[in-house]
């Protein structure tokens, strides 16, 4: 491990006079921000970016690092968008925005409609949405709407309602959402100091990967950085339409968050992939799993499942001889692991409860007895 001062500089300071700044405030110079936008902020941004030894060797890369998004205010990279849509929606005089979920993205809006006084209402496919996604949303007092479909359909919903009536979409076709979360990018290179030889996330509507690649180019165009990283996106095998050219009717995967079957930012996705000499690849839900685990026990970071798409895809490419084996990596981590906590007990055998003692326990683990005692 590194030792402690090996800090490196920094573009945009992530605090004042020990006061951290959200995201509207740190990168206000590179967001659509006006005087008349409300500074809205829960203290999104600024994650960790951790590097995984560890990881690296199981990924099979040189040096690998974890961008943690599971650490924004509302567990997930969602924040980063919400924050400048909501606060563009409430500069334009909106009272309530909605937005088709899977349920990251309505968490996000609940909180954020809190914060900014504001009524937030969330469609949610009815049965598959992560059960602690729907209770935050819940208790941040949105109004949750189920819908007998999958997401796609509650997005077309979710669209066809703000084309026609006075609510704002803040879904990640909203172009704030795309401005928002390019600030992970921007991060990343701060702190590395260049950009990375590679990036790797999990991809369902597009609307990431996208802002990403957006993110990269703006900095390099700035001249901050000299180059651009490939952009490596995992898709669920059986819901990865970007990976087969085509949309999926009905998507199926355990990566609930990531379960679409027709991206709305299809092409953006696309471009972001090809132009950047990257790739979309489809890895399985045991490959995803196993990169789940392999997170939390190697290195302690615990994301949700769909999250770990990105690790397994960039470990399926490396495998495939698509990415070198020498490249500096960032794997993108989206979503905290206590929003989707159903697939953690199965990596714990069932143990047969102990009498509650010491000595039954000392003898379970094994351990020496201290000397003397
Ligand atoms: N990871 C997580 C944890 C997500 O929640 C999502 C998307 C993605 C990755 C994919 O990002 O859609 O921009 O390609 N969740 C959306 C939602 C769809 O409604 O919360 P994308």
């Amino acid at each position: 491990m590194r030792p402690l001062n090996d800090v490196r500089g920094e573009t945009e300071p992530a605090s004042v006079n020990g006061r951290a700044r959200g995201v509207l405030e740190r990168y206000a110079a590179l967001l659509p921000v006006t005087s008349a936008t409300p500074a809205l902020s829960l203290q999104e941004g600024d994650t960790p970016l951790l590097e995984v030894p560890r990881l690296a060797a199981w990924a099979g890369v040189a040096s690998l690092y974890v961008k943690f998004e599971g650490m924004n205010p509302t567990g997930s990279f969602k924040d980063r968008g919400m924050v400048v849509a909501v606060a563009k929606a409430v500069e334009s005089g909106a009272r309530t925005i909605l937005c088709a979920s899977t349920g990251n993205t309505a968490a996000s809006a609940a909180a954020y409609a809190a914060r900014a006084g504001v009524t937030a209402v969330v469609l949610l496919p009815r049965g598959k949405v992560a059960g602690a996604k729907v209770s935050q949303a819940l208790a941040y007092g949105a109004r949750a709407i189920a819908l007998d479909t999958g997401f796609d359909a509650a997005l077309d919903v979710a669209r066809g309602l703000t084309a026609r009536y006075a609510v704002e979409l803040v879904n990640s076709v909203n172009p704030h959402r795309i401005a928002g979360q390019a600030t992970a990018a921007y991060e990343i290179c701060d702190v590395l100091g260049h950009a990375p030889d590679v990036l790797a996330l999990p991809v369902g509507n597009g609307g990431n990967i996208s802002a990403y690649w957006a993110g990269f180019r703006r900095y390099r165009d700035l001249g901050r950085t000299r180059s651009l990283p490939s952009i490596v996106g995992g898709q669920a095998a059986g819901a990865a339409p970007l990976v087969l050219g085509h949309p999926v009717e009905s998507p199926d995967t355990i990566a609930s968050a990531i379960r679409i079957g027709r991206p709305a930012s299809w092409e953006s996705a696309v471009a972001a992939a090809t132009e950047s000499g990257g790739e979309f690849r489809a890895v399985t839900d045991a490959a995803i799993l196993d990169a789940y685990r392999q997170l939390a026990r190697r290195e302690g970071i615990f994301c949700e499942p769909s999250s770990a798409a990105g690790l397994a895809a960039l470990r399926a490419s490396v495998a495939a001889g698509r990415t070198p084996a020498g490249s500096e990596c960032v794997c993108v981590c989206t979503g905290h692991g206590l929003k989707d906590a159903q697939f953690a007990p199965a990596l714990e055998d069932d143990a047969a409860p102990l009498p509650a003692t010491v000595e039954a326990v000392a003898a379970a683990l094994g351990v020496a007895e201290r000397r003397g005692s």
